[in-house]
């Protein structure tokens, strides 16, 4: 069996997904692809990119105490799958690691298939989620798992992460989606990750939840904390709906304009931001051609995305959509409705 699966790049709505808001990535065309001959209760797996093979018994227990370090992925799947049979084969993929462009959750998703899993779209990406979240022990949403899936060519999709909605949004040819690597890597990511998402659900406890409620509601806050990080969620759940309006007019710069101020809100309100990521966007926008520009995934450090008129010089690498996941000679997994 041979499956493969895209990496992603949102292009709006980031720390959005786990409080039930919305999103906007697309699926990349840049992927993993995992060949496996099944049988036996191991899944056994070298990798192109990893110096050590994974090897996970059916029944692993805890995915976070394998090594090495990327097997924990392999095992996350293979606990939130539980596959009848195990398998060995080989990962290679064209994805950048570490770069903010979702390469594990293209792993997970290529993996589950491999291991013959079935389920619409939003059970996949849900049982790939599950295996992130027991690899590393961090609450990540769903929106890589889920974009990786569902992709669509030329396309953004608009993801409601409350009803797992997927509505494909154009992306007009006028536009280029471009991504540059800052070269920074998240030392801090996990804990800082896990400590927005609680102080997300502190301020919903306070103020109802994040999706439903308005900027005055939030004004009301009395943390300023609290009302800032809740703020930006908001705001930034507004911003998803209008870029999405903007591509679907052609509206590039109101598109463009909507990317940096939520660039703004995740460096001023969310503080997911680093200095050199700021400094990034900041070169981008000085560039003619860029429309907008912002950092992209949980933040501190990774990559930046901007839009672009097609050919505009970048120091980054511009990236087209791509359709998601799917067993090779079969259609994509089940497109569409959870
Ligand atoms: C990571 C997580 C996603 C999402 C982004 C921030 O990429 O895996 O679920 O929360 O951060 O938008």
């Amino acid at each position: 069996m041979r499956a493969y699966a895209p990496g992603r790049v949102n292009l709006i709505g980031d720390h959005t997904d786990y409080t039930g808001g919305v999103v906007l990535p697309m699926a990349v065309d840049l992927r993993t692809t995992v060949e496996l001959q099944r049988g036996g209760r191991t899944v056994e797996l070298v990798s192109a990119t990893e110096a050590e093979p994974a090897v996970v018994p059916l029944d692993v227990a805890d995915p976070a105490r394998m090594s090495p370090g990327w097997a924990r992925y392999v095992a996350g799947v293979v606990a939130a799958v539980r596959p009848a049979e195990g398998g060995s084969g080989r990962v290679t993929t064209t994805l950048p690691q570490g770069a903010g462009l979702s390469s594990s959750a293209a792993l997970e998703v290529a993996l589950a298939l491999a291991l013959g899993f079935e389920g619409s779209d939003a059970e996949l990406a849900g049982a790939c989620q599950r295996a992130e979240q027991l690899a590393w022990g961090t609450p990540t949403g769903i929106m890589d798992q889920l974009a990786s899936v569902a992709g669509r060519a030329g396309h953004a999709l608009l993801i409601d992460c409350t009803s797992l909605e997927v509505v494909p949004v154009p992306i007009p040819d006028s536009a280029e989606v471009v991504v540059v690597d800052s070269g920074e890597r998240r030392s801090v990511a996990l804990s800082a990750y896990a400590e927005r998402r609680r102080q997300c659900e502190d301020a919903a406890a306070r103020v109802g939840p994040l999706r439903e409620v308005s900027l005055e509601d939030v004004a009301r806050l009395d943390d300023p904390l609290l009302q800032r990080r809740a703020r930006h969620v908001v705001s930034e759940n507004r911003r998803v709906v209008g870029a999405a309006k903007c591509l679907d007019d052609g509206d590039l710069v109101g598109a463009g304009r909507l990317m940096t101020e939520s660039h703004a809100s995740l460096r001023d309100d969310f503080e997911v931001s680093t200095p050199r990521l700021d400094r990034l966007v900041e070169e981008l926008l000085g560039i003619p051609g860029i429309y907008g520009a912002r950092l992209t995934g949980a933040g501190f450090g990774g990559s930046v995305v901007a839009l672009a008129r097609p050919g505009t010089p970048t120091p980054g690498r511009p990236l087209a959509a791509a359709d998601g996941a799917r067993v090779e000679g079969s259609p994509p997994n089940s497109g569409g409705m959870p």
